[in-house]
């Protein structure tokens, strides 16, 4: 029975950001930097609050997620992704957990939102469901898979009505 670990923490070395990539090049293969998403992470900084790593017994690296800051018009919000799991570890609730870990941390206050480019039968479990219609990214995004999760349920009649590019948002760091 394979078992793992989540653990709050981020990259803190050059050889554990390699491994990280490393990582990431596995699940999503040489194309992933060409990915839409990956615009609102260029010149962008991640959460740190909201990484999470998961190990499996030996120590090693299976699974990762992080959270980058966005802005839609005038709210702020987080960018989910990239979430990965290592091809040996998957299907056992790994990429789950750390979605819950991470989602259930987030400072609603600070960040209305969270939005990604997923399957939404995978993330509505999470509580994501189709961003509003009029929500859209710099860059080609099948509409059906752009997801938005209210932070709170305070938050969800804005959400709803949320319209505009998703920006990356490097100052709310
Ligand atoms: C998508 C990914 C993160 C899922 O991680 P995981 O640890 O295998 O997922 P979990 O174990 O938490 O959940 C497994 C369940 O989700 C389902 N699932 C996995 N990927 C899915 C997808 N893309 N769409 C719908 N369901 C999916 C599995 O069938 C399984 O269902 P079950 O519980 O009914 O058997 C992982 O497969 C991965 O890294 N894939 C490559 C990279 C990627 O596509 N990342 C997501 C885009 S940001």
């Amino acid at each position: 029975m394979k078992s793992f670990s989540i653990s709050p923490q981020s990259p803190a070395s050059p050889e554990a950001f390699e491994t990280l990539d490393a990582l990431l090049d596995i699940c999503f293969g040489p194309g992933r930097l060409t990915r839409t998403a990956e615009r609102l992470r260029e010149d962008n900084q991640r959460i740190a609050d909201y990484d999470r790593m998961a190990f499996n017994d030996e120590g090693t690296l299976v699974g990762a997620i992080s959270f980058w800051p966005v802005m839609i018009e005038e709210t702020p919000g987080l960018l989910l992704g990239p979430l990965a799991v290592h091809p040996d570890m998957q299907g056992i609730g790994v990429g789950q957990a750390l979605m819950q870990n991470a989602l259930a941390e987030i400072n609603a206050e600070r960040f209305a939102f969270t939005v990604l480019v997923g399957d939404l039968p995978y993330y509505e479990k999470a509580g994501f469901a189709p961003a509003p219609k009029n929500v859209c990214l710099p860059g080609p995004v099948d509409p059906a898979r752009l997801l938005l999760r209210p932070s709170s349920d305070a938050h969800a009649a804005d959400c709803a009505r949320l319209a505009g590019m998703v920006r990356r948002a490097p100052e709310l760091c």
